[in-house]
């Protein structure tokens, strides 16, 4: 089993409009509501793939009964700890007319110090089950900045490798503990690090503790610096569609290579090619598993020299 974590889950909300009318009243013409969060999406990759997977994280109120509810119609099995506030929504505003989507993040709920004790003692309790940890997003109020290298210390004294995919400070805090590989797409590899060359970023997240950095940069693939080599991995053409949840479903399938302990060439391929059929579907979370299929084998994976 793929343990994923999501602290700052979320109920994601999707109103399609005709036509949104800032500062008016608009009639709404469909609602849907999904659970979201960044570990949600990887498990719904892994539950794709025919992986097995288990959601946990933090879950409150109306809204966590919501996504529990939806975890479920999903066919994902959650092990969320519930807390006392409400678990946040996001809300897409799909304006049909001018074909533009408005999405508004609420910050979600503060957690209390007992709760987060109390998620550590749980994920604690997982751990025997899982292959692999996926711990990914940003923190709800009230966790500690360290919440990720405090889960990361709980993983490796069970010997279960860790991927972590966030950004800034979550990330900067948890690096001590040494995530067997992180996901940094070339925005957060800047913005984290300051530095705007792409292989030195790299490097500095891995003197600072990464043990392997697989860098995403968009539609031009993956570029790996593991301790056994560094690859560079390109679809074979861009994808047209849904980038929003592209990275997830890479880190799924880096997830799955780990948990089985695969080399990395044919990881790093299953990686590429099914984050760009996660961009041919429209919800993150999903990917046209016909592309995936075909990709596979077209997805070039090369070592990597500097330039
Ligand atoms: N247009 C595209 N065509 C083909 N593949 C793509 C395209 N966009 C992204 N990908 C694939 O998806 C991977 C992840 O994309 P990206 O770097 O945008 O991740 P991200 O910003 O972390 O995404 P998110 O956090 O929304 O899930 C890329 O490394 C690449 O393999
Ligand atoms: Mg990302």
């Amino acid at each position: 089993m793929i343990l994923t974590v999501t602290l700052n889950a979320a109920l994601d909300v999707t109103y399609r409009v005709e036509r949104l009318h800032a500062g008016g009243s608009t009639r709404v013409r469909s609602v849907a509501e999904r659970a979201g969060g960044k570990g949600v999406n990887v498990s719904r990759v892994l539950h794709g793939l025919g992986v097995d997977t288990l959601v946990t994280g933090l879950a409150g109120g109306t809204t966590g009964r919501a996504v529990r509810q939806e975890l479920a119609l999903a066919g994902l099995p959650d092990a969320l700890v519930t807390i006392g506030r409400e678990t946040r929504r996001t809300v897409a505003v799909v304006d049909e007319q001018a074909g533009e989507t408005s999405v508004l993040l609420e910050p979600g709920p503060t957690v209390t110090a007992g709760e987060w004790h109390s998620f550590t003692t749980r994920f604690t309790e997982l751990l025997p089950g899982a292959k692999a940890v996926v711990l990914s997003g940003s923190l709800p109020p009230g966790v500690p900045v360290d919440a990720y290298a405090t889960l990361l210390r709980l993983a490796r004294a069970q010997r279960v490798p860790a991927v972590l995919d966030t950004e800034g400070e979550p990330l900067l805090a948890a690096l001590p503990a040494r995530p067997a590989l992180i996901k940094p797409n070339a925005d957060e590899l800047t913005a984290t690090t300051g530095l705007a060359d792409p292989l030195a970023a790299i490097a500095a997240l891995r003197t600072a503790g990464a043990r392997t950095v697989v860098a995403s940069l968009g539609p031009e693939g993956l570029l790996a610096v593991t301790p056994e080599g560094s690859w560079r991995a390109r679809p074979p053409h861009p994808v047209a569609g849904n980038p929003t949840g592209a990275g997830d479903a890479a880190v799924a399938a880096l997830a799955a290579g780990l948990a089985t302990g695969a080399p990395w060439q044919p990881v790093l391929a299953r990686a590429v090619a099914l984050s760009a059929a996660a961009v041919a579907a429209p919800l993150a979370g999903s990917f046209d598993e016909a592309l995936y299929r075909r990709l596979r084998d077209q997805v070039a994976v090369g070592p990597f020299t500097k330039p």
